[in-house]
């Protein structure tokens, strides 16, 4: 795979550094693993560590989970929440760490196959280089492989993303509520000793969250994972709720419907 290495030179060796960080040996892959790493370039999360050198953060795996723990061993921040005062880390768009959760990467199918289908012209085979949504042309896209109808592939990628949007809204207005609820605990009184654990429940349910809101496509590509992943962090949002409630001893009244029922008073 020499040719491709060089072909997209600029990040395919801090590719290759992270693979041998993992056991792994990039020139080893599979000619479709390499298609799917020349999206991955790009497609990743990544961070720019000592001297603007780029790093992919895999060494404790790709899971949002993984990721947190590998910031927090480092004790990494992008930036600090004004409100919560919580020590936050910004994901980029783990396109491709999603992907591999997926079934269609795990089947062997890499993101060409569907975002760049070949083409057929005057007898020639070639690939489509218009990088774009596979529901433009799904016959090119999709049909090569499913037998199914243009209208129920469509209903099979608009439910799923549906689906992962509805839980990603509800966590996103339980989130809103934990940076307040931190904020008033703050403000009557809570210590940094005690603010501690809420702190970084907070950092860990945002982490998973953006996670999964910023791998663009990730809700067709690993439906399941994305459930998985904001599940996670819904259950991490809850437990910091309790942990402010607790050390504020009361419940902050919002204007918005925080879509839980911590107490039962709702
Ligand atoms: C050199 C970096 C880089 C590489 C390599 C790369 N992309 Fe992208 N891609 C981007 C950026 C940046 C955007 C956002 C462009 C924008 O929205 O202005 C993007 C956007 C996209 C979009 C959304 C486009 C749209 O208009 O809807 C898709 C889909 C996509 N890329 C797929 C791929 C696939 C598949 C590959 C591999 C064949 C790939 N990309 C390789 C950087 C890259
Ligand atoms: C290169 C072949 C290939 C292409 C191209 C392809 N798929 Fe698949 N797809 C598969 C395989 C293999 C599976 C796994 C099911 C199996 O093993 O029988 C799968 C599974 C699925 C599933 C069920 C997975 C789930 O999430 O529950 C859906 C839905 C699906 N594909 C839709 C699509 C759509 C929409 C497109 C085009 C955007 C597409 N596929 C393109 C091969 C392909
Ligand atoms: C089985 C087909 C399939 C494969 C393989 C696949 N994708 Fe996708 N991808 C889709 C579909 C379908 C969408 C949803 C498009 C839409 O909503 O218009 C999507 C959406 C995206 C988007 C968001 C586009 C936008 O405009 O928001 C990006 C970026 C993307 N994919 C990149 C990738 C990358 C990178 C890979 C490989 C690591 C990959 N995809 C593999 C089918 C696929």
């Amino acid at each position: 795979m020499g040719s491709l290495l060089q072909h997209h030179g600029c990040r395919l060796p801090a590719l290759a550094e992270t693979f041998e960080r993992m056991g792994r040996d990039i020139n080893n892959v599979s000619h479709q693993e390499m298609r799917s790493l020349a999206c991955a370039q790009c497609h990743v999360e990544y961070y720019f560590g000592e001297d603007n050198y780029l790093i992919f953060p895999w060494d404790e795996g790709m899971r949002a989970e993984d990721i947190a723990y590998y910031f927090d061993q480092r004790e990494f921040a992008d930036w600090i929440h004004p409100l919560s005062r919580a020590p936050m880390i910004k994901a980029q768009h783990p396109d491709y760490e999603i992907f591999t959760t997926g079934i269609h990467y795990q089947r062997g199918v890499s993101c060409a196959d569907c975002h760049m289908p070949y083409k057929t012209e005057g007898g020639m085979k070639f690939t489509d280089h218009k990088i774009q949504s596979p529901l433009n042309n799904i016959t090119a896209s999709c049909q090569t492989c499913h037998r199914q109808s243009e209208s129920e592939l469509l209903r099979n990628v608009y439910d799923r993303q549906d689906m992962v949007n509805d839980l990603k809204k509800k966590l996103e207005n339980v989130l809103v509520n934990t940076h307040l609820e931190a904020e008033f605990a703050w403000n009557n009184g809570a210590t940094e000793n005690q603010m501690r654990d809420a702190l970084h429940l907070i950092r860990h349910a945002q982490w998973h969250w953006d996670y999964a809101a910023a791998s663009h496509g990730g809700a067709f590509h690993a439906p399941l994972e994305m459930v998985r992943t904001l599940g996670n962090g819904r259950i991490e949002s809850n437990r910091d709720l309790m942990a402010c409630e607790s050390l504020c001893g009361c419940r902050i009244h919002l204007t918005f419907d925080p879509g839980v029922d911590l107490k039962g008073q709702k």
